[in-house]
């Protein structure tokens, strides 16, 4: 196989048109995410992919196979979901051969598959537990050896880590993107979580009502989005109008909080504008500061460590910034 390829993929459910004309190709071993808000189709396309959602209209290849029309079995893809759909009656060792029974697998190499698969998500001699003895992120790594245990080609993971505490997230996601990166396999990741996306993606699709609003590396969503949609879902964002801070074209620009600095702080030739102080919030190594312009547009700021001036609340500072730092916005 060479990479998916996705062309004119669409489904409708009554009057929702769920997932509108999809162009997508992935790269073999790439980690591509689809990100986006709730109901945008992340998990209608995901579930195309899979098998467990019809076309309406469009063609899924792997490589140069046609995989639309085969069923889910057939298509060599091993998928984690969110609620990790683990049987609570069966051992953990007894969840991951699940999937292999369908496939008439001898008993000595179901069990050596087995092994392997639990060694591969940390679990090694876990095997004899039942699901209750484990913990949220030990469920999730089950759920993880019993998609692995098939030995697919593509791993598919719908929102793997939304059951699952802020810090253990943050683990397990980098434990997910290792795993995949060292076994080669290709994955398609779904999340609504853009910091979770751009931690562990290649690329990433972001999608907005069906449609695909920007694909790229994930820095380039970031830094250059070419919506305001894109702009404000990527993370925190200034959108104003590139006249409210001193420059000429009449033009709605983004500039993301962290590219601001306080005049004496930055170099000479930045572009600099005046602001009021409304807010402070000291959260550890980042500092927040919201000020206001003359007019009331609100201009948010992020440092890391505190200002080396220790400015408070109703004082008017001067802030900067690099204008290459803009993104012009429709
Ligand atoms: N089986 C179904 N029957 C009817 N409507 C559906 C069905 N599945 C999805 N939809 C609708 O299609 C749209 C896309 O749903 P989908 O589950 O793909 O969104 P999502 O991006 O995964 O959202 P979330 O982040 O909330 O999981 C939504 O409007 C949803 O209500
Ligand atoms: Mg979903």
């Amino acid at each position: 196989m060479s990479g998916i390829t996705i062309q004119g993929v669409s489904r409708r459910f009554g009057s929702v048109l769920a997932v509108d004309n999809v162009d997508l190709t992935i790269e073999q071993g790439e980690f591509f995410t689809l990100l986006g808000p709730s109901g945008c189709g992340k998990t209608t396309l995901l579930r195309m992919i899979a098998g467990f959602c019809e076309l309406d209209s469009g063609e899924i290849r792997f490589g140069e196979h046609r995989i639309d029309r085969l069923s889910a079995h057939r298509r060599d893809i091993g998928m984690v979901f969110q609620n990790y759909a683990v049987f609570p009656n069966l051992t953990v060792a007894g969840n991951v051969a699940y999937g292999l029974k369908a496939r008439r697998i001898q008993a000595d190499e179901e069990s050596r598959r087995v092994d392997e698969a639990l060694a591969l998500v940390q679990l090694a001699g876990y095997g004899a537990r039942k699901p209750h003895e484990l913990s949220g992120g030990q469920l999730q790594r089950v759920a993880i050896a019993r998609a692995l245990v098939i030995r697919p080609q593509v791993l598919l993971f719908d929102e793997p880590l939304s059951n699952l505490d802020a810090r253990l997230r943050v683990s397990m996601r980098a434990e997910i993107r290792g795993l995949q990166k060292s076994l080669g396999i290709t994955a398609i990741y779904v999340t609504h979580d853009q910091e979770e996306a751009m931690s562990v993606s290649d690329r990433i699709a972001l999608m907005n009502a069906g449609r695909l609003e920007q694909v790229g590396l994930p820095v380039d969503i970031y830094r250059h989005p070419v919506s305001r949609f894109a702009a404000e879902f990527m993370g925190t964002t200034n959108l104003v109008k590139a006249t409210e801070l001193g420059l000429a074209a009449p033009v709605w620009v983004s500039l993301r909080p962290e590219a601001l600095r306080f005049a004496e702080e930055a170099p000479a030739g930045w572009q600099r504008f005046a602001a009021t102080i409304v807010r402070l919030e000291m959260l550890g190594p980042l500092t927040r500061l919201d000020a206001t312009l003359a007019n009331g547009t609100l201009i948010r700021m992020a440092t890391l460590d505190a200002p080396h001036s220790a400015p408070t609340v109703g004082t008017v500072v001067s802030l900067a910034f690099d204008t290459a730092r803009l993104t012009v916005v429709p």
